[in-house]
């Protein structure tokens, strides 16, 4: 057991029992892991333990090959034969049917594309334009306050592109603010700073109950816990493929358009592919139907493709059991925290109640680029939050209760090397 304790003023014997416990009830929970065998077909080959699959998913092991593949036979032979011979042409459309049972929507809804921020743009200028013109009153795009920065800067660009109002909203105040003038809401599913799970269910309906249309960011649930797009009603959804879905630095993000409003979704960015007849390279533009319409200019087709390859890690698995290890991992790591950080250095900002938590844990801690640098330094990889946020990951389908006592028993050893500040 670390020094932590000792200096804490507890008894060392007493923690070594109590780390030995741990350690143990963490063997027994990985041997009962249903899941756990999913390991293996990720490189995870190293001594660390990678709790950062929240920023950038671990490698899925068989995807250099099909990457290869991709460069040296589809490109290096084939050429151009392969944008039809090899389904590069029709490879966002496809990838998003792979999606979207990841995310509980039925086919040809989501289009793979551009990075999150660009499907922001479109989604929340495609809501507006969607809007009633018989409801001019209805003029106020409410935005998540505590959102991933992108989505605020995005949304107010296109509130002043679109001549409408914005308006900042805690997503915990998100009811009271609805009314007659609210049009479009922006909602993160999860926050990616503290990890709270909003209530997409309920938001979505009264979202809906105040007559306006609800589009939510995904980013930090999509494959990390069941989502039901469909099942609840929402309008539109955005969400990356490089976190949860193990898609590759900058693997293309994804595009939710209801199916009910595909007939009148209006892209503001209607580039040539998706267009109905893009080769007939007409200069009037007559949209595609479907999930196509969300498409903008060529894909990019290495990475397309290597998220493609990496969706295959989630054949046969159960968002239900996925969604249960989580939150196993999450209460877990929290228990392991409160054993091993001496009292008073890290505080959860991650809510204990499971129906608020996503699969992150974020910790305040005064002194956190310190601990972290000295975690990594260690092989523990979490991240940070400037100014004092850690930030540690659990993904299901990778991360071992094992992983987590490890995490929280360095942290704890590296908070009595780290000084507190006052
Ligand atoms: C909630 C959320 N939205 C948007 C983004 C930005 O996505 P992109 O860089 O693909 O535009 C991120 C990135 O981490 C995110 O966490």
């Amino acid at each position: 057991m670390s020094d932590a304790h000792e200096t804490a003023g507890t008894p060392r014997e007493h923690h070594t029992s109590q780390d030995k416990s741990l350690a143990v009830q963490a063997a027994m929970l990985d041997s009962a892991d249903e899941l756990a065998a999913l390991r293996d077909l990720f490189a995870l080959h190293d001594d660390s333990v990678y709790l950062d699959g929240n920023s950038l998913g671990a490698l899925p092991r068989h995807v250099p090959e099909r990457v290869q593949d991709v460069i040296t036979r589809q490109w290096g032979e084939l050429r151009i034969r392969s944008w039809t011979e090899g389904g590069w042409w029709t490879a966002p459309e496809r990838i998003g049917d792979r999606i979207a049972p990841l995310v509980g929507a039925g086919p040809g809804q989501i289009v793979v594309g551009d990075s999150t921020s660009v499907n922001v743009f479109k989604a929340v200028v495609g809501a507006v334009r969607l809007l009633d013109p018989a409801e001019p009153a209805r003029d106020e795009i409410l935005v998540d306050a505590t959102t991933f920065p992108t989505d605020g800067y995005i949304a107010r660009s296109a509130a002043r592109m679109t001549g409408l109002p914005i308006v900042p909203v805690d997503p915990e105040k998100l009811l009271g603010a609805l009314g007659p003038r609210t049009a479009v809401v922006l909602v993160n599913h999860v926050d990616f700073r503290t990890g709270r799970l909003h209530d997409l269910p309920g938001i979505t309906a009264a979202v809906h109950e105040a007559g306006a249309l609800a589009v939510w960011d995904l980013c930090h649930s999509a494959g990390a816990l069941p989502v039901g797009l469909d099942a609840q009603g929402v309008d539109l959804a955005v969400g990356c493929t490089y976190k949860y879905l193990n898609g590759g630095p900058g693997s293309p993000a994804f595009l939710y358009v209801a199916e009910r409003h595909q007939a009148r979704f209006d892209s503001p960015l209607p580039g040539w592919n998706a267009h109905t007849d893009p080769f007939a390279m007409s200069p009037d533009f007559t949209a595609a139907d479907g999930a196509v319409r969300g498409r903008v200019g060529t894909p990019d087709i290495l990475s397309m493709l290597a998220l493609e390859a990496a969706l295959d890690v989630w054949e046969g698995v159960s968002l239900a059991a996925v969604r249960e290890k989580s939150l196993a991992l999450t209460d877990f790591f929290l228990e392991c925290v409160e054993a091993y950080a001496p009292p008073g250095r890290v505080r959860s900002l991650t809510p204990a109640a499971h129906a608020e938590r996503g699969s992150q844990i974020a910790l305040r801690c005064a002194e956190a680029p310190a601990v972290m640098a000295a975690l990594i330094a260690r092989g523990i990889v979490g991240d940070l939050r400037r100014p004092d946020v850690l930030r540690f990951g659990f993904t299901p389908l990778y991360t071992r209760f094992a992983d987590a006592e490890r995490a929280a028993r360095a942290l704890g050893e590296v908070l009595t090397e780290v000084p507190a500040e006052d």
